[in-house]
């Protein structure tokens, strides 16, 4: 398996009625990510936390790279599959995928 890097969005607005990753638990979708990469024993895996990723209305914001495929609404409960199908599989879980706002305005 080659090498991957998982970016998890961990922003928060200052004002809390805007969406933010960060407000919508994007902390416990990180948790989550880093017992599941550990429980396998995947270390050709980075995981960083960011700032906003410019998608705060589709998040928890999830990003895994050199694939560049982008994950929106992902929940803790997500995260075991992007794991098992992406990750280790190879395979991006279709119903989670979003397009960037940017790339949409393209
Ligand atoms: S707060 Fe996560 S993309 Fe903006």
């Amino acid at each position: 398996m080659k090498f991957k890097h998982v970016l998890v969005c961990m922003a928060r607005k200052p004002n809390p009625m805007m969406p933010s990753c960060g407000g919508k638990g994007s902390d416990q979708i990180a948790m989550k990510f880093q017992e599941e990469l550990m429980k396998r024993g995947l270390n050709n895996v980075l995981l960083s936390v960011t700032g906003c990723l410019g998608a705060c209305e589709l998040g928890p914001v999830v990003v895994v790279y050199p694939d560049g495929v982008w994950y929106g609404n992902v929940k803790p409960e997500d995260v075991e599959e992007i794991v098992e199908k992406h990750i280790v599989g190879g395979t991006p879980v279709e119903r989670l995928k979003i397009s960037h706002p940017i790339e949409q305005m393209a």
